[in-house]
């Protein structure tokens, strides 16, 4: 079935406060992200929330493939010129906001996974791009990808099945759940731009999946897992001290399910 996009109504909460703000929704793109960035180092640095029904080569962490069908799933970058002091935890601030926006049962799994009773639930995928260098305008354009699974898929080789927001709400749709999350996303990263992760930091551990559990670090560490510290590192107690892991090609999981 078609999705109808709030374009007009993302646009009408936005604009107000994020000048020159635009919605773009595309049948088709190889990756919201890549065409962001395309744009951006074309020049292209107004904000803009660009939606994608499909991609054909989307794009997750450690660069790994993010797999999504038409219908099924809400693709889309919102791309913006940001210049926080610190931009260290970015992406749980981006994740705080969303999971807030969702539901009660959404929980974040350091650094940027929405997660459902241990289930991916979707991934952010930020990435920024320098403009102007070594002049008086010279700053950092933001490009903050989503990917929610929205209707159940099949696991294509994944050891979970991946959850789905239907699975919490059975009318949940794509349309629907953008215009929940995008105006608050926006908010979020103005609030970052100006206070940084601090006051996001309360709020991730809130939601923190991971939080006093054993864990495995893909750098071969393991320990218990103690929440995030004030630049959003994950702290880990292992058997040498706490660790305070902020290396973004470090990836953990649980070493235990839930039951
Ligand atoms: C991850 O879980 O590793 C992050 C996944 C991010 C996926 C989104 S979908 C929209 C945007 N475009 C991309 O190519 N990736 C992000």
């Amino acid at each position: 079935m078609a999705v109808r996009w709030p374009a007009e109504a993302v646009w009408e909460q936005v604009a107000p406060v994020l000048p020159g703000f635009t919605v773009e929704v595309l049948p088709e793109l190889d990756s919201t992200n890549s065409e962001l960035m395309r744009r951006a180092r074309g020049g292209s640095l107004e904000p803009i929330l660009l939606v994608a029904e499909q991609q054909t080569a989307g794009r997750g962490r450690l660069g790994r493939a993010w797999q999504s069908q038409a219908g099924a799933s809400l693709t889309f970058s919102l791309g913006l010129p940001l210049a926080p002091a610190d931009w260290s935890g970015l992406s749980l601030a981006v994740g705080v906001s969303i999971a807030e926006s969702l539901d009660p049962a959404v929980q974040l799994k350091w650094p940027n996974d929405l997660w459902v009773r241990d289930r991916k639930l979707g991934g952010i995928l930020v990435e920024t791009a320098s403009f102007g260098a070594g002049s008086a305008e010279a700053g950092r354009y933001a490009v903050v990808g989503v990917g929610l699974n929205i209707a159940a898929r099949r696991a294509e080789g994944l050891s979970t099945p991946p959850a789905a927001l239907q699975d919490l709400d059975a009318a949940a749709d794509a349309g629907t759940t953008l215009l929940r999350i995008a105006p608050p996303l926006v908010q979020a990263l103005q609030a970052f731009a100006s206070f940084g992760f601090k006051p996001f930091q309360a709020r991730f551990e809130a939601r923190d999946a991971l939080r006093d559990r054993p864990v495995a670090l893909s750098d071969g560490n393991a320990g218990t897992a103690h929440g995030v510290s004030e630049a959003g590192s994950l702290l880990v107690h292992t058997a040498a001290g706490m660790q305070a892991i902020s290396s973004s090609e470090v990836s953990v999981r649980p070493a235990t399910t839930r039951s």
